[in-house]
């Protein structure tokens, strides 16, 4: 589960804190994915955030007790980027697989059955798609039919509307390819250089969400907009 960054496009709202424990509705953000993790049948997370607000995230979350989880954290010392923070994990992981979650996305997508076509695969990584109206904020994707064959993050002429979310599944390969990795223009190990190299080896696999989803850490407007769907969603229990 990652939960580092800086989330500069929230200031001030992040200006002492960090976005993942921002409200939405009733609860902190980060609650969400964590429920989808246990949803997925996934026991054991491992958090990593910033050192700045790790001590916040074990004073709320705990031993994870309440989610159904076991909760370990890493800390990420510099906003390296997202392919940074996964490759924290790699002492965590072993040698099983990965569900990578971003604490900043909300689904309501059970990723259980997704899980187990994972298992069932025999190597390889997924992502999973959703249209958007703004893909140029987001990793976006090109299919040709079935098969992946590229992912661009921002690009400014988008090439489809199709959308990587925040939820992604790896095999063992993933530490070596994170080995690989140079730093992007901005300076950080990005997750769709990471991507592109399943995709390039054909071992990428695309699925679609079929639920609510939203980024509520890509501005003021998703973070309300997170806030006013969410609060009617809990009300009718859907999530
Ligand atoms: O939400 C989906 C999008 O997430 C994808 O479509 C993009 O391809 C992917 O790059 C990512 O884009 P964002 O602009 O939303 O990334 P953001 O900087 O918001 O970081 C995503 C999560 O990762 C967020 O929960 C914070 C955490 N993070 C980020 C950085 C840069 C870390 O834990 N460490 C980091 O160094």
């Amino acid at each position: 589960m990652l939960a580092g960054g800086k989330a500069t496009r929230l200031r001030p709202l992040t200006k002492v804190t960090n976005k993942h424990l921002l409200p939405i509705y009733d609860r902190p953000l980060i609650y969400y994915p964590l429920q989808a993790m246990a949803r997925a049948g996934v026991q054991d997370v491992l958090v990593i955030t910033n050192p700045e607000h790790a001590g916040h995230f074990i004073q709320l979350l705990g031993s994870g007790r309440e989610f159904g989880l076991k909760l370990a954290y890493e800390l990420q010392e510099e906003a390296g980027g997202l392919a940074q923070a996964v490759s924290l994990a790699a002492s965590f992981v072993g040698n099983d697989r990965m569900l990578v979650l971003l604490g900043d996305n909300i689904f309501t997508d059970d990723l259980r059955p997704a899980v187990e076509r994972f298992t069932a695969q025999a190597s390889g990584a997924v992502i999973f798609g959703v249209e958007t109206a703004h893909p140029e904020q987001y990793g976006v994707i090109e299919m040709r039919g079935e098969r992946v064959i590229g992912i661009e993050e921002k690009p400014s002429a988008p090439r489809s509307n199709l959308v990587q979310t925040g939820i992604y599944m790896y095999d063992t390969e993933v530490w070596s390819h994170l080995q690989g990795l140079e730093p992007s223009a901005r300076g950080e190990l990005e997750i769709t250089d990471l991507n592109n190299i399943y995709v390039t080896a054909g071992t990428m696999r695309c699925e679609t969400l079929e639920g609510y989803w939203i980024d509520a850490g890509t501005s003021h407007d998703e973070l309300l907009a997170a806030n006013v769907e969410v609060a009617r969603l809990r009300r009718q229990g859907e999530i």
